[in-house]
């Protein structure tokens, strides 16, 4: 990686007291060569659709067949292989920018639990929600049934977040427990929302079994109101040459819960204990007279029970469809920013109203912006020194939920687990300063991943919002801040 094509300069005298008053920066003080030469931003173009990779929902797989490994050979609902479940799905989707949630409910079997993950949208007013569920049943260590399922819409979770977009209409997925118990997990998570949110999902996508070792393409054919989704469905198996069908599915899955409250679903299935008719092995081979799935509910629905090819057709199709849905403009309107305290948040007019060094707000291509194509880009010189960015906000007094929050990717051509080069989030008040989080050139992340802090300790006070950043005098560690966000409530 190049080092960052600038050097910094300081605005203002350094020190406490001065880096509080600095002067503001303007774009012209601020401009690097690179920055002048830099194109135009390019409209949004349509989305392409995803590919999914394969490997990566195989490597979720390999995980779900070594927790279930590891506890008994089952991951079923009340059992420690659920648990594990929950946790590796929690921390995947945690550790790919997420907020997520495990929601309880309770079962015969005791408690179990929804993983339920959300990515807001810039329209508060729709969510788009794709599920699957996440336990097995205890005979074995369901790997298609629902490991299949789980892993695919997990990586298309992790795949959308690491694109760096942000979804129009927030995005949301539900890992279910319980499902084999009567799908209970899903009626519990429909159960737990207000009118209100129920009437913000534009689409449950659901998927449970879709590595079927003798597969077929089915389309869930049993909601009115999720027909247009089932038409694009089947669309995109057209367009792929690969035949599908439908199916009415007679609620056997987690979507029903939905469909009883109205809302619009789709889904697609694989096949499991049904055999495979001839027509139906004509247009897909496979095994006529063979059940889709023969391991169904069995101890052998492990690894070797899956079909790749199906595997990573339904995966993509998760991938296309998500992606497709959280972009779809429903006609409302997108609300500006509400309760932003910070100006020019995401850094998409230069240095405006931000102080301190001039250079790290850059449009530099070398760097992605997290949404358009400013951010604040410190360190990634390699040689020694300290950039700093501020900004000054008035928490209100009668807050009673604060946080700042902001995007941050880092790369670093260090190596090792010794800390070089460090970046702070600090509120400075008065001659205070208190550092909220610390990164470091160690365990870089060159994923955009959300911070939050808390800012209710500074209730009733002007504080300045910094960012600095100390590099020594070799080997770069770029930090890069977008879309950062002071809320209130
Ligand atoms: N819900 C079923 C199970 O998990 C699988 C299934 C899905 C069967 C869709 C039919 C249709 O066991
Ligand atoms: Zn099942
Ligand atoms: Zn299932
Ligand atoms: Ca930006």
């Amino acid at each position: 990686m190049p080092a960052r094509p600038h050097a910094p300069a300081l605005m203002a005298a350094a020190g406490l007291a001065a880096a509080l008053v600095v002067a503001p920066l303007t774009a012209a003080a601020a401009a690097p060569t690179d920055r002048a030469a830099a194109p135009a931003a390019a409209p949004a173009a349509a989305l392409a659709d995803p590919d999914i990779d394969v490997a990566k929902v195989r490597a979720h797989l390999d995980r779900l067949s070594a927790i279930a490994a590891a506890n008994g050979g089952n991951r079923a609902t009340g059992r420690s292989g659920y648990q594990a479940s929950v946790d590796y799905v929690k921390a995947t989707l945690d550790a790919a920018g997420y907020t997520t949630q495990v929601q309880s409910f309770s079962t015969s079997s005791g408690t179990s639990y929804n993983v339920v993950a959300t990515l807001a949208g810039t329209d508060p007013s729709r969510v788009v929600m794709a599920g699957a569920h996440l336990d097995s049943v205890s005979a074995g260590p369901g790997i298609n049934d629902n490991g299949s399922g789980t892993a695919g819409v997990l990586e298309t979770a992790v795949q959308y977040a690491a694109s760096g977009q942000r979804p129009r209409n927030t995005l949301r997925f539900g890992f279910w427990g319980a499902e084999e118990q009567g799908l209970l997990g899903s009626k519990a998570y429909v159960a737990s929302l207000s009118a209100a949110e129920k009437a913000k999902i534009a689409l449950y996508l659901n998927i449970d079994m879709i590595g079927s070792p003798n597969p077929g393409y089915f389309v869930y054919d049993d909601n009115a109101a999720g027909n247009a989704v089932r038409d694009e469905i089947t669309a995109w198996y057209t367009a792929k040459g690969i035949p599908s069908e439908y199916i009415d599915v007679q609620g056997r899955s987690d979507h029903a819960a939905f469909r009883a409250a109205g809302l619009p679903t789709a889904g697609i299935f694989s096949g499991a204990e049904t055999l495979k008719t001839t027509a139906q092995a004509q247009k897909w081979g496979g095994t006529a007279g063979r059940a889709f799935d023969p391991c169904y509910h069995r101890s052998c629905d492990t690894l070797a029970n899956l079909d790749t090819t199906s595997l990573d057709r339904g995966a993509d199709l998760v991938g296309a469809i998500v992606t497709r849905y959280a972009a779809k403009d429903y006609g409302t309107t997108i609300p500006p920013t509400v309760g932003n305290l910070l100006q020019n948040a995401g850094f998409e007019s230069g240095a405006t109203v931000w102080t301190g060094t001039a250079g790290p707000i850059t449009n530099s291509a070398s760097r992605p912006a997290r949404t358009g194509s400013w951010k604040l880009w410190l360190g990634g010189n390699g040689s020694a020194g300290t950039e700093t960015v501020n900004q000054t906000v008035t928490v209100p007094s009668t807050a009673t939920a604060a946080a700042l929050t902001f995007w941050l990717r880092t790369d670093t051509a260090e190596t090792g687990t010794t800390v070089y080069d460090t970046m702070r989030a600090q509120v400075v008040d008065g001659s205070t300063v208190t550092t909220l989080g610390t990164f470091s050139n160690v365990a870089p992340n060159a994923t955009y991943t959300q911070k939050s802090f808390s800012l209710l300790p500074w209730k009733g006070r002007a504080v300045t919002i910094r960012f600095t950043a100390t590099e020594d005098s070799s080997a770069q560690t770029s930090f890069v801040v977008d879309d950062t966000a002071v809320t209130v409530g």
